[in-house]
Parts: C-alpha cells; sequence; structure tokens
C-alpha cells in the first residue's frame, strides 16, 4: 500500500524530528535476508513493509518516548517478539538493546497495532458480506446462516502461586493459568471479532453475554444469523451448539458438521500461535492488569490477517496441533430457549436428513 508522499514525510518529521528522516528511507530490516527475516518475524518483506507503514501512519498520534530509536526499529522489536516470545540476540545486538529496553517498546508498538483491528478485524456487517461468510461457511459444512465459528481463546499465562485467591481465578478447566479472549473467525481461518481477556477460569457463556458481538448478536442486530459454538455455550436463537445426545441420524450429520467449522477455529488458533509464538506462553500476568496482554492479543490477530492477506504460510507443525479447549459448562441445568431448541431441529430436518431415509 503506497501512501502520498508528502503525508508520508510530514508523518517522518514529526516522528524523528531532528533530521533523522534520511536514515529512515532504510529500513533496518533490509540488513537482513529473505530467509534470516522469516526465522526471526515468520513474515516476508512485503508483509513487514506493509505492517510497518501501517504502524507509521498510526503512530502519529503515539509519542515513542524513546526518541533513540527509530520506528522502523520499534517494530523490529515487536515483531521479533511476537514472532519468538522472548527478543533473539541478532535483532538485540543489530539495534544495540538489551532485553530490558524492550518491554515498553512492545508494550507501546503492541497497543498502536491494537488500535489497528478496526481496520484489519472485520466482522461482515453489510448484506453482501454477510451472505459471502455465509456462503463459504456452507460450502464447508452444509450449515447456512452462519457468520462465523466462536471460541475461547485460551493463552497459557504465569501467576504468582503465593496470591492463592488471584492464582486460582487463572486456572481453567484444562488445569493451566491462562487469560482466555472470545474470538470469531471465518472458514478461512481470518479473524472477524476478538473481545475481552479475563481470567482463565471465566466461563465462555459469560464472555458471550457480557461481550459487545454477543449483545449484538442475541439483539438481531445483525439479523437472523448463527455463529456456531462449542459445548460450553448454551443454544440459543444465535449461538448454534451441537446435540449433546444425538438422537437418529440426522442429529449425528449435523453434529459432524459442527465439528467440521468448528475444527477451523482449532487450525486458527494453532497457526496463530505457531507464528507467534508469544500466544504461547504470555508472561506474568495479574488480575487487574490484563490490558497489556489484550493488546497482545489483539495486535496477533491484526497481524495474522495482514500475514493471510499477503498469503504467508505460518512456520511449519512441530508437534502436534493444540484440541481447541474444552467448554466449560455449568453444572447446574439451564433452561433452553424452546424456540432456539426448534430452529436447530427445523435446520436439521431441513438440511441434515439423509437421503435415503
Ligand atoms: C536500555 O537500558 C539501559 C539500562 O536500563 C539504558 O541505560 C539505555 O539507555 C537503554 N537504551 C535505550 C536505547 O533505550
Ligand atoms: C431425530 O430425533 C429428534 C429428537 O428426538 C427428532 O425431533 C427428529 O424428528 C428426528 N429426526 C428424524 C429424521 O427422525
Amino acid at each position: 500500500m503506497a501512501f502520498a508522499l508528502p503525508l508520508w514525510l510530514a508523518v517522518q518529521e514529526e516522528l524523528l524530528g531532528h533530521g533523522e528522516a534520511d536514515s529512515e528511507a532504510q529500513s533496518s530490516f533490509d540488513d537482513f535476508d529473505d530467509g534470516a527475516l522469516f526465522q526471526l518475524f515468520h513474515l516476508t518483506r512485503p508483509c513487514i513493509a506493509f505492517i510497518t507503514d501501517a504502524v507509521r501512519i498510526r503512530m502519529k498520534s503515539v509519542a515513542l518516548n524513546k526518541p533513540a530509536l527509530s520506528l522502523d526499529a520499534a517494530v523490529m522489536v515487536a515483531l521479533n517478539f511476537y514472532a519468538h516470545g522472548v527478543s533473539s540476540a541478532d535483532v538485540l545486538q543489530r539495534l544495540g538493546l538489551s532485553q530490558a529496553n524492550c518491554s515498553e517498546v512492545i508494550c507501546t508498538v503492541s497497543a498502536v497495532i491494537a488500535g489497528m483491528a478496526d481496520q484489519f478485524i472485520s466482522f461482515p456487517l453489510l448484506r453482501d458480506a454477510k451472505t459471502n461468510v455465509a456462503a463459504s461457511i456452507q460450502r464447508v459444512c452444509g450449515i447456512p446462516d452462519v457468520l462465523g465459528v466462536l471460541a475461547p481463546a485460551h493463552f497459557k499465562i504465569r501467576a504468582s502461586p503465593y496470591e492463592k485467591e488471584a492464582f486460582r481465578s487463572f486456572v481453567n478447566t484444562l488445569g493451566y493459568t491462562s487469560v482466555v479472549s472470545q474470538i470469531i473467525c471465518d472458514s478461512d481461518g481470518n479473524i472477524l471479532s476478538v473481545e475481552k481477556c479475563c481470567v482463565g477460569s471465566t466461563f465462555e457463556q459469560e464472555i458471550w453475554d457480557s461481550s459487545f458481538k454477543g449483545r449484538e448478536m442475541e439483539e438481531e442486530l445483525h439479523g437472523s444469523y448463527w455463529v456456531i459454538g462449542g459445548k460450553g455455550y448454551q443454544l440459543s436463537k444465535h449461538v448454534l451448539t451441537p446435540v449433546s445426545v444425538p438422537a437418529n441420524d440426522s442429529e449425528t450429520r449435523f453434529n459432524e458438521a459442527h465439528a467440521k467449522i468448528h475444527n477451523v477455529m482449532r487450525i486458527t488458533l494453532g497457526s496463530m500461535k505457531r507464528r507467534f509464538r508469544c500466544l504461547m506462553q504470555l508472561g506474568f500476568a495479574q488480575e487487574c492488569s490484563l490490558d497489556k496482554k489484550a493488546n497482545i492479543i489483539k495486535a496477533c490477530c491484526v497481524l495474522h490477517n495482514i500475514a493471510k492477506k499477503f498469503s504467508v504460510p505460518p512456520p511449519p507443525v512441530a508437534g502436534k496441533i493444540e484440541p481447541l479447549h474444552p467448554g466449560k459448562q455449568h453444572s447446574r441445568p439451564v433452561t433452553v430457549n424452546p424456540e432456539a431448541l426448534q430452529a436447530r431441529k427445523e435446520l436439521i430436518l431441513c438440511y441434515f436428513v439423509p437421503e435415503d431415509a
């Protein structure tokens, strides 16, 4: 994406002030060959150039409080951290920084990239966009009128075991400490929405109920569409869950279709965690300061979508892809909305009765 030259120069001027603009013309990333670039950032050169430009435009309003560091270098530090979860010696050496210098830079850049979500993470709003997303999902699994796959995405964090109460709040159903965000993706693994960053023990239903997307969907702002949700969600008129005990072939076929599209989320999160290894372990967290974690998660979602636009594959799988988090269900029985039950029943009757039945 090319920005008008005068604008670009104005931004440079504002950012760098005193005649440093000349050195900026050559990118710090030029020092690395393509192989090293992918190894350090898990992205390609055109993709990195695009990201740096996008950050430069946004950065106007955010002052880097380390003026010694060029914007290129700041982006480099952040991208390198996302890719590896720590800063590579190669990058630190080249920029003359220590590991300790980086956290503030990463924090600032993450806030800027997270702020780009309005541009790069978009839930389908227009009628055509909705129709297209739903048609793609139907092609994959046969379920009509679905706008996305909804899931809680858990990210490991460290919490102090000495603060017992807080520690316990971070422990999720798989028994490790995590924060959890709500993610919706399409059938191609693009992130359509990311919200919230809660302690790992939070019920995904509660996150949905209090999320913007959840409220918009349940209040019919998006029309009569579904999102696909796992067992941790309650069936509603807009969250389509699998049948808990399938009674016949139709329901079994529906559950298979549901599992097939739900699996897209597992692959998507797996690919995000491979590309952005910082998501494998987000470091120490305190209950009262989850904003920084939220920005890193959001920033990685933005970059994931950009990387997909540039068709940059994630690094190859090492080991097996983590399973999706099993749903966290309330143990007390919930009364399912009869209208929702009826709607799912009709959907199954319309689309999943075996042809020979
Ligand atoms: C990095 O940290 C050291 C020690 O805190 C400090 O003296 C130095 O100025 C920092 N470098 C930059 C570029 O911020
Ligand atoms: C399958 O079982 C459900 C639940 O008992 C029932 O409502 C539905 O009509 C059945 N479908 C077929 C095709 O028999």
